[in-house]
């Protein structure tokens, strides 16, 4: 039996839960449940993030205290996750006694090990409200296209990005005084020292290769020092040695986790804090959470957690951003679904389902078509898995008095559904539900196909035919009941309802294989209605009518390194430029006299370019599509006046051009038309 710690990210306490939410809460949710199934010890726990900055300004707006706020929410999130069937062992805050003093403890250890330092930083600061402001709380004109109204962190008509203090007309969205620039004393944590650990640590199979790269993007710019306090007034916790000074949210919201099962384990003497925590803990923690907040769990939390003295995690599980319709979520489309919204609307399973259809491990946004969603679970839950019982069950309760055979006709189908099992488990584990749900619609096709050829409603009719029908139609009962045992982490109500029907223990991953025979049934109710397109549009005329009530405000991005906290596949063309921007690329023909492999690194290839009067080493990402020997003697075209920039492997001296979807199609070769070497390309 393995040991399992699991948690999601905690949600801020501002706002409401929405679809977008709703897709890391059901993919985390389905594989505890599935890791529960299979006898595993898979333990839940999540909290709310209460602190911070926003979460204080609304309050204050509401006229109530933050204690007020978080609590409000605490209730609205456990009942709208309740009704998603989303399970937590323990659903907690952060603020909380727990949260306070391991936050303390994990500071003070890591202040005594000189890992702590504090200077003096320039903020914009509020003279009216007294306070700092951040970057998301001062507005104003765009500095790149004039637009009125942007928030100090980024443009949102023309998506350019910039420091607040750039802002024409700059004035604050609390007061609408105009910022002062004001110096203060901040609290760092030299990320710097855990650079070789990170550096290890990212490539040591904890993580998707695709965020390892990701990483190792920001890994080889440099850590920079991480500014953990904020100054009063401000809701969190204050710092031990700093008066006035709070820890920023982001410093204790990953301590969370660790406090809210520390909460759990006050309540439960069966489990131990240590066992999990402890530096040398043999149990396994992972962390699910979206694509945006990399950077804070995959080199913050683990900086924090080796500084401290704590076991990191196991792997930390990321996905993508959820659109509606091949777009962002958006309150005018009425695609700003909250969970309540869905809720009043649609049955919670239908969407557990979706999105298990569109989960496949890795952090691709995944998309919510309505049509397709109406489809999707129309045909695969309605049309083909409850179908198989529907169409069973009225002769066994008719014919047979609700008892199924005494035998299992064919013995070779049942065990081929059986046998799936073993694969649908491995999908599960690699939280690819995208083929699980594949290769279980895959068996109930077979299922039903078995029905179509026997037909026991052509034989029914039929005299001496008796024992067909009642084989026929235990053996398809049989087989329902394998795929719902396959689904029950997905469906949970759904396996809920015919583990009554079928007068069954619940489900798990071993109690299935021996089909059911001489057993006695409930008689059958309906399990799931279809989805109708009335439904969805009622659902997306509320949402729009929700317009008015306020957007959840997302805490400040928080990456030190802000040039590079931008992910995401499928990039929006980025914000336009003036011609002299683009004047100021050197571009240069450049000869490759040299190209080599570059030991340990899977992509790259080591070029030595000729520009004429010097030359140059660069790595290219171009392995997938180039041989060493190809290169060498021809002509590329290179970026010559990009700043050196520290890899893993060595400094890049500049960039060569490329064209192509990647992989093999790739080109980076110029025709070698007598152009020159260190030639400027026009
Ligand atoms: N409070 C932080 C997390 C702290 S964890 C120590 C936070 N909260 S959040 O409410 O903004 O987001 C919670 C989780 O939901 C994050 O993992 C985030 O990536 C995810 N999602 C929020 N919007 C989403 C979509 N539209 N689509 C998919 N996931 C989304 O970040
Ligand atoms: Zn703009």
């Amino acid at each position: 039996m393995r040991n399992i710690l699991v948690t999601s990210a905690l949600p801020y306490a501002n706002g409401s839960i929405h679809i977008g939410h709703l897709v890391e809460y059901i993919q985390t949710d389905i594989w505890v449940r599935f890791q529960n199934m299979r006898g595993n010890q898979c333990i839940y726990v999540c909290a709310d993030d209460s602190h911070g900055t926003p979460i204080m300004l609304r309050a204050q707006k509401e006229n109530i205290t933050p204690e007020q706020l978080i609590e409000r929410y605490s209730i609205e999130h456990q009942q709208d996750f309740a009704d998603f069937s989303i399970r937590f062992d323990n659903y907690y805050s952060t603020h909380s006694n727990e949260n306070q003093q391991l936050s303390d403890t994990i500071y003070n250890r890591l202040n005594d090990a000189g890992h702590i330092t504090r200077k003096v930083i320039k903020q914009a600061y509020d003279p009216v409200k007294e306070m700092f402001l951040p970057d998301r709380f001062i507005k104003g004109d765009c500095p790149k296209c004039g637009a009125p109204d942007q928030y100090g962190d980024g443009c949102e008509v023309c998506s350019s990005t910039y420091a607040p203090t750039e802002l024409k007309n700059a004035v604050s969205a609390v007061s609408g005084a105009t910022p002062i620039e004001k110096e203060s004393e901040h609290i760092f944590c030299k990320l710097q020292n855990f650079e070789d650990m990170l550096k290890t640590w990212t490539h040591g199979e904890h993580l998707q290769s695709e965020v390892s790269n990701k990483l190792d993007e920001w890994l080889d710019s440099g850590l920079q020092e991480w500014d953990i306090s904020r100054d009063t007034p401000y809701f969190g916790f204050e710092i031990p040695d700093a008066p006035g000074k709070y820890y920023y949210v982001w410093w204790d919201a990953p301590v969370g986790y660790m406090a809210s099962f520390q909460n759990l384990c006050e309540k439960r003497k069966d489990l131990s804090f240590d066992a999990y925590w402890d530096k040398n803990s043999q149990h396994e923690l992972y962390h699910f959470i979206g694509k945006d907040i990399i950077y804070h769990h995959a080199l913050f939390w683990p900086s924090m957690l080796e500084g401290a003295g704590f076991r990191k995690p196991s792997g930390i599980f990321v996905h993508g951003f959820l659109t509606v319709d091949g777009q962002k979520m958006s309150k005018s489309r009425g695609t700003f679904i909250t969970a309540r919204s869905y809720l009043n609307n649609l049955d919670p399973e239908y969407l557990r389902y979706y999105f298990a259809t569109k989960l496949n491990g890795s952090f691709q946004d995944i998309d919510l078509n309505l049509d397709d969603f109406l489809l999707r679970v129309n045909s695969d839950l309605v049309g083909k898995v409850v179908n198989i019982a529907s169409r069973c069950a009225g002769f066994i309760d008719k014919r047979f008095e609700n008892k199924l055979a005494a035998n299992c006709s064919e013995p070779g189908l049942y065990h081929d559904f059986i046998d799936m099992g073993t694969t649908i488990a491995q999908h599960y584990e690699s939280r690819d539900y995208g083929k699980a749900m594949r290769d279980i619609m895959t068996l109930a096709d077979r299922a039903n196909q078995y029905i179509d050829e026997k037909k026991p409603w052509v034989l029914a009719k039929q005299e001496g035919m008796e024992q067909q029908v009642h084989d026929v139609c235990s053996l398809g009962l049989n087989l329902f009941r394998v795929l719902i045992a396959y689904l029950k982490p997905v469906l949970p109500d759904m396996a809920k309802k015919v583990e009554t029907f079928l007068n069954i223990k619940p489900l798990n991953w071993d109690n299935y294989p021996v089909p059911l025979l001489s057993h006695s049934i409930t008689k059958f109710k309906p399990l799931m209605t279809r989805v109708e397109k009335e439904d969805i549009e009622k659902m997306l005329d509320e949402s729009k009518q929700d317009l008015q009530k306020e957007l959840p405000a997302k805490a400040t991005g928080a990456t030190p390194n802000t040039t590079n906290s931008k992910q995401g596949s499928g990039d929006p063309i980025a914000s336009e430029i003036q011609f002299d921007d683009f004047a100021k690329v050197d571009l240069r023909i450049a000869k490759i006299v040299k190209a080599e492999h570059v030991e340990g690194a899977d992509k790259l290839l080591q070029l030595t370019l000729d520009i004429g009067n010097e030359t140059r080493n660069v790595f290219a990402g171009i392995k997938s599509a180039y041989q060493p020997e190809e290169l060498e003697g021809k002509l590329t075209v290179m970026v010559a006046n990009l700043a050196p920039r520290k890899m893993r492997f060595g400094i890049s001296e500049g960039m060569v051009l490329a064209a192509g979807p990647g992989g093999k199609d790739l080109w980076i070769l110029h025709p070698d038309s007598g152009a020159l070497p260190g030639m400027k390309v026009k």
